[in-house]
C-alpha cells in the first residue's frame, strides 16, 4: 500500500536546458526556489556556469544547485554528477564569504564520482593535441569515461582511506603510462595527488551521505524538489550532436539516473530557452550568424562562457531543434530567457524548419553529415524597438514581442509560462495560465 501511494506523488518540477547550454537556467532554478525544499543537480559537473543575481551582485555556480541562495532550500548533489572538490570547496568559500546559513544544507551523493587531476589533464592534452571539441577542460569526459569503465573513484571512497589511496595508485600507475607514453606528456606525481584527496576527506565528510534514499524519502513526505539540468539537451552524450557534445545526459532520463528517483515522482518538465540560440565550444549550429548581427548578440547579450568565459557563437531562434528538444524531454513549458537582448533589432528571425535538397526534413538531424548538408528556413518578424527590462506584465509587452513569443509557442506546440527580461530575480514576466 505504501508502496503504491508512493507513487502517486509527484513532487519533482524537471528544469532543464533545451538548446545548447546557458540558458539562463542558474536564474530561473533561483527563481522558482523561492518555494521548493530540495533543489537537486543531476548530471555534469563543474562544466556548468549558473549565473545568479543576488542582493544585486553577480555569482556564478559550477556544482551547487541555484537554489542554495534561498535559505528554505537543501542542495543535493546527485550520483550523476562527476564532483570535483576543488571546484566545490572554493564555491563553498565564496558562499560562507557571503554570509549565507549553510548548515545541512548542501548534500552530496556517496556516489557521485569523483574528478581526478588525471581527468583535468588528459582533457586538456586531447584538446591540444587529438579530438577538439572545444571541451571546458574540467576533466568531465575523462571522468565519465572511468566511470563506464568502472574504474572510477566515488566520493565515499573519500571516506576510507585505505580504499582511496589503493584506489589512485592503480589508475595513476595507468594514466602516467597513458600521459608519458600515448601523449608524450608528464606524469603526475602519486603522493601529491593522495595527499591532496585525503584532506578532502575531512573537509567533505560533513556532506557526503545516501542522497538517493534522502529524495525518495522527501518525495513519499511530499517535499517540493527541483532537479536542476546543466548543460542542454542538445549537447547530450545520447541526443545531442555528437561527438560535439558533453558526456552526460543533461535530458529527463538522466534526472533519474542520476538521482536514484523514478519516473513518477516527477511532476512537471520546464524547458528553458534563450529568445535566440547560442553554442560555446565546436560543432554544428544552424542558424549561427557569422556576422554584425552576431557580433550584436554577443555584445548586448554577454554572450561570453560563465565557467571559461569563450565568446559564445550568436544565432537566432530555432524553433525546429527546439522542438526535437521538447520531442526527446516531454517539456510541457518553456521559459524564455533574455528577451530584452533583442529589443534593438529592426528585423528577429526564427527558423521554423530545415530543407534537405528543396524538402522539409522530418526532423533535427543529429549527424554531423546531415547537419552539415540542411538549409534553416526562416520567418522574419518586426522588431519591437522598446525596452522589456521594466515590463512585469504580458499585457504590457510590445504587440511585436507578443506576436514573436506567440510564434515560437505555435512552431513548438508548447505554452511559455517564464518570460526573462533581465537577468534579475525581479526581471520576470510569469504567465499564469
Ligand atoms: P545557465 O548556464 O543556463 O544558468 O546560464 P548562464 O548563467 O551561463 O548564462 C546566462 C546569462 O544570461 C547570465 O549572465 C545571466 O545573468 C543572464 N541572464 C539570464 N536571464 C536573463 C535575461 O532575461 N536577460 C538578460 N539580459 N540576461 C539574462
Ligand atoms: P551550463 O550548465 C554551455 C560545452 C563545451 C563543449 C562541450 C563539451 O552552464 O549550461 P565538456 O567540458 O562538457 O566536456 O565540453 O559542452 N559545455 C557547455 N556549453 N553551457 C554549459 O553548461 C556547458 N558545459 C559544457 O563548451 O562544447
Ligand atoms: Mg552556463
Amino acid at each position: 500500500m505504501e508502496f503504491l501511494f508512493y507513487l502517486n506523488i509527484m513532487s519533482v518540477k524537471v528544469i532543464l536546458g533545451a538548446q545548447w547550454g546557458d540558458e539562463g537556467k542558474g536564474k530561473i532554478v533561483d527563481l522558482l526556489s523561492d518555494n521548493i525544499d530540495i533543489t537537486a543537480r543531476y548530471q555534469g559537473g563543474a562544466n556548468a556556469g549558473h549565473t545568479i543575481i543576488y542582493n544585486g551582485n553577480q555569482y556564478v555556480l559550477h556544482l551547487i544547485p541555484s537554489g542554495i541562495f534561498n535559505d528554505n532550500v537543501t542542495c543535493v548533489i546527485g550520483n550523476g554528477v562527476v564532483f570535483d572538490p576543488e571546484s566545490f570547496l572554493k564555491e563553498l568559500d565564496m558562499l560562507k564569504g557571503l554570509g549565507l546559513d549553510l548548515k545541512n544544507r548542501i548534500l552530496i551523493s556517496h556516489n557521485a564520482h569523483l574528478i581526478m587531476p588525471y581527468h583535468k589533464v588528459l582533457d586538456k592534452i586531447k584538446e591540444n593535441q587529438t579530438e577538439k571539441i572545444g571541451t571546458t577542460g574540467m576533466g568531465i569526459g575523462p571522468a565519465y569515461v572511468d566511470k563506464a569503465n568502472r574504474i572510477g573513484i566515488k566520493t565515499i571512497d573519500l571516506l576510507d582511506k585505505k580504499t582511496l589511496k589503493e584506489k589512485i595508485k592503480k589508475n595513476l600507475k595507468y594514466y602516467n603510462q597513458v600521459l608519458t607514453s600515448v601523449y608524450n606528456s608528464n606524469p603526475l606525481d602519486e603522493i601529491k595527488i593522495i595527499l591532496q584527496y585525503e584532506s578532502y576527506s575531512s573537509q567533505l565528510d560533513d556532506f557526503i551521505t545516501d542522497t538517493t534514499l534522502y529524495l525518495n524519502n522527501a518525495i513519499k513526505s511530499g517535499k517540493k524538489i527541483i532537479a536542476e539540468g546543466a548543460q542542454g539537451a542538445l549537447l547530450d552524450v545520447d541526443h545531442g550532436t555528437y561527438p560535439y557534445v558533453t558526456s552526460s545526459n543533461p535530458t529527463v532520463g538522466g534526472v533519474c539516473t542520476g538521482l536514484g528517483i523514478p519516473p513518477t515522482a516527477i511532476s512537471s518538465i520546464i524547458g528553458v530557452v534563450k529568445a535566440y540560440c547560442t553554442r560555446v565550444g565546436k560543432g554544428p549550429f544552424p542558424t549561427e550568424l557569422n556576422n554584425e548581427l552576431g557580433d550584436k548578440l554577443r555584445k548586448i547579450g554577454v554572450e561570453y562562457g560563465a565557467t571559461t568565459g569563450r565568446p559564445r557563437r550568436c544565432g537566432w531562434f530555432d524553433a525546429f531543434a527546439l522542438k526535437y528538444s521538447i520531442m526527446i524531454n516531454g517539456i510541457q513549458k518553456l521559459a524564455v530567457t533574455k528577451l530584452d537582448v533583442l529589443n534593438d533589432f529592426d528585423e528577429i528571425f526564427i527558423c521554423t524548419s530545415y530543407e534537405y535538397e528543396g524538402k522539409t526534413v522530418k526532423t533535427f538531424p543529429t549527424d554531423l553529415l546531415s547537419l552539415s548538408a540542411i538549409t534553416p528556413v526562416y520567418e522574419k518578424f518586426e522588431g519591437w524597438k522598446t525596452d522589456l527590462s521594466e515590463i512585469r506584465k504580458f499585457e504590457e509587452l510590445p504587440e511585436n514581442a507578443i506576436k514573436y513569443l506567440s510564434a515560437i509557442e505555435k512552431y513548438c506546440g508548447v505554452g511559455i509560462s517564464i518570460i526573462s527580461v533581465g537577468s534579475k530575480r525581479e526581471q520576470t514576466i510569469i504567465i499564469e495560465n
